[in-house]
């Protein structure tokens, strides 16, 4: 059944194309006692993908670049350190490694440490450090040759302060771990680690990690405090992980592939991140994927957030916008079965095969896993022939579990159009639509759902954001214009809750010196983060969750004027949630009327944000396009508000039946 009320006419008054009847003043009728649709949990989730330097470099807080050295060339981020009076030599190696799965290492053989000898490693973009915190050094090491060696260990400001240091020794000739705290004594965003020999030898150091104590809820090899309570703090319904396009690689030799992502960290088998070199007006040429942050860590991030885990695997597809490489029909049950092993992964219990790994890790009870993605954009019948026997497979032997399938790049291109009918056809769960556009096209599509089949697969809004230039633009801004636009789009989205069941922006988080790709939805340095006016208007929507979509009537809007309108309420309080985006710039003095509605508490609560159309927040400046709270006096059944130029407003009132 559809929720929404607006007559044809009154629709076009909302875009704001129909003669005015300002005489008569805006009027806002919310119907409280014909409830709609169900609103799902999940509406509005994330999206994460090691995109940016958004993992390492990111959310996952390892300081040191290329600490395995499985980089193709690898001395990529270490530099040699020779200072007055040293003679040596530094190299990579791999005769015995400490590793298997992990050949490369870093050989120094000091001749004279002379006022030190040794190498440097320069982080992502250098390395972020605060007083008053504990940063844990460990490496693997191996004494090979000469007298006994020291290791001086010290982080140092690129304006040269050495503001941290530490010593170890006692080296033998069996790689070990070793450990040191850091305790900085000042707070910078661009500090180096040395490591300075002492002595004459030869030492072996593979596996050199500067890692926070401080992590996320303080999970082991856990997660960047500021940037996952950012990720919290939107109260997501649910995590898309681990991408986008890097699922599917540009060829299928450098696919994610969630196995090797899990257990011991010098077992993760390293890869080139598919936007290292994807985009030659933003080279990444450092840009490799550890999986430090992979896929165990992902579903531990899910159930800390509160948010439903959806990873995507890769369907037997590489990028089609790269190689689109094929795995051909008959050859697809490895992949396939990674499928099933993932779900037992996840949801299995102790005595599985792969519950058992999950419980080693750390984790007993399940994730409680629902959803699976087949595939990331994939597009054309090379994909429904392999969705469909994905589909088969999964559906047999985990019925509870709802795929999610892909429509493509764009939300109304030919690659939609021959997707949706074949997966209706297949009964699909949930498709996912992707878009990137102009902030007209948000406003326009914030429609788009009215006319959809009420029956069939539910639609997962799985990326969108605006372009105020053009996608894959560096001159996109996550302008208040931009966010604007989307705000209007999501209450189409929540409106249509019959239809839409889950959305999220994309991409998620960028580093603001390690970029591939913009608008993104926060933006961090080594030290800070920053959501952006897109950010802080999601988190209007998400956060502002109702259960259940009211119909709405919007009469008498003056010319010039757009307003934009989702109610719902909320069943366990019984509020009434309004979540109006004026899109014009005047302000638009409204009659709120809440029809059918008992008793009206007089002092409910508002939410607005307004901006001008250009503004941005910045690490600066970082809450400069935000919401400001405040309490709404004189709600009733019947009462005047006023909407702001260019803003978003979400007021909540008290009602009982
Ligand atoms: O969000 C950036 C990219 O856009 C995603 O990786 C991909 O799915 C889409 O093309």
């Amino acid at each position: 059944m559809k929720c929404l009320e607006f007559t044809s006419a009154l629709t076009l008054v909302v875009f704001g194309a129909m003669a005015s009847v300002a005489a008569e003043g805006t009027r806002l009728t919310v119907s409280v006692d014909r409830p709609g649709a169900t609103i799902s949990p999940t509406m509005y989730g994330i999206f994460f993908e090691d995109i940016n330097f958004g993992a390492d470099g990111g959310l996952y807080p390892e300081l040191v670049k290329n600490r395995s050295f499985e980089f193709p060339d690898p001395l990529m981020g270490w530099t040699k350190v020779q200072r007055s009076g040293a003679q040596g030599t530094l190299a990579a190696a791999d005769q015995e490694p400490f590793h298997a799965a992990n050949p490369h290492y870093l050989r120094l053989q000091v001749a004279d440490a002379g006022e030190g000898f040794g190498v440097a490693n320069e982080g992502f973009r250098e390395m972020g450090v605060r007083q008053g915190a504990t940063y844990t050094f460990s490496a693997q090491v191996r004494q090979v040759a000469g007298e006994p060696l020291s290791l001086r260990v010290e982080l140092i400001t690129s304006d040269g302060r050495t503001v941290g240091q530490a010593k170890l020794n006692g080296f033998t000739n069996k790689w070990q771990a070793y450990t040191a705290k850091l305790c900085p004594t000042a707070t910078t965003p661009k500090a180096r680690l040395y490591l300075l020999a002492e002595g004459r030898g030869t030492l072996d150091l593979d596996m050199i990690s500067l890692f926070p104590e401080q992590t996320f809820k303080n999970r082991p090899n856990g997660l960047r405090p500021d940037v996952a309570q950012m990720l919290a703090d939107l109260k997501p319904g649910f995590m898309r992980f681990p991408g986008g396009c890097i699922v599917e690689g540009h060829t299928l030799s450098n696919r994610y592939q969630w196995k090797t992502t899990i257990g011991p960290l010098e077992e993760r088998r390293l890869i080139m991140n598919r936007w290292n070199d994807e985009f030659k007006h933003r080279p990444a040429p450092d840009y490799y994927q550890s999986f430090g942050l992979g896929f165990f860590e992902f579903f531990q991030l899910c159930a800390d957030i509160g948010a439903e885990p959806l990873p995507i695997l890769n369907c037997g597809m590489a990028c089609q916008f790269n190689s689109g490489e094929l795995v051909p029909l008959d050859q697809l049950e490895p992949y396939i079965q990674d499928a099933l092993d993932l779900i037992e992964f996840a949801n299995g219990p102790a005595t599985s095969t792969w519950g058992a790994k999950r419980v080693a890790l750390g984790r007993v009870e399940p994730f409680g896993m629902k959803l699976l993605g087949v595939g990331n954009e994939q597009w054309g019948p090379q994909y429904i022939e392999r969705y469909e026997r994905f589909a088969k497979v999964l559906k047999a032997k985990y019925p509870e579990i709802r795929l999610v399938s892909s429509s493509g790049p764009g939300p109304a291109d030919d690659k939609f159009h021959f997707a949706w009918p074949r997966l209706r056809a297949l009964n699909a769960d949930i498709v996912d639509e992707h878009c990137y556009h102009n902030p007209g096209w948000f406003y326009a599509a914030a429609t788009r759902y009215d006319n959809y089949p009420r029956t069939g697969p539910k639609v997962f809004m799985g990326e969108y954001a605006a372009q105020s230039d053009k996608v894959v633009s560096p001159e996109n801004r996550n302008n208040w214009e931009c966010a604007l636009a989307e705000a209007a789009f999501l209450t189409g989205l929540e409106r249509n809750a019959d239809v839409v069941v889950m959305s999220s922006y994309a991409p998620l988080g960028a580093h603001v010196d390690g970029w591939q790709w913009r608008p993104n939805l926060i933006w961090f340095d080594n030290l800070r983060v920053v959501g952006t006016a897109n950010y802080y208007a999601h988190k209007l929507f998400s956060t502002h969750l109702g259960s259940v979509v009211l119909p709405v009537q919007l009469a008498g809007l003056p010319a010039g004027s757009s307003l934009y309108v989702v109610a719902s309420r909320l069943t366990s309080t019984g509020e009434v949630i309004l979540k109006v985006v004026n899109a014009a710039a005047q302000a638009v003095p409204t009659q709120i009327q809440l029809q059918g509605a008992g008793r009206v508490e007089p002092a409910g609560r508002s939410f607005v944000m307004a901006a001008a159309l250009q503004d941005e927040n910045t690490l600066d400046n970082p809450t400069k396009v935000a919401p400001r709270e405040a309490v709404l006096a004189g709600a009733a059944a019947r009462f005047q508000h006023t909407f702001p130029a260019h803003s978003v407003s979400v007021l909540r009132l008290k009602v009982s039946n």
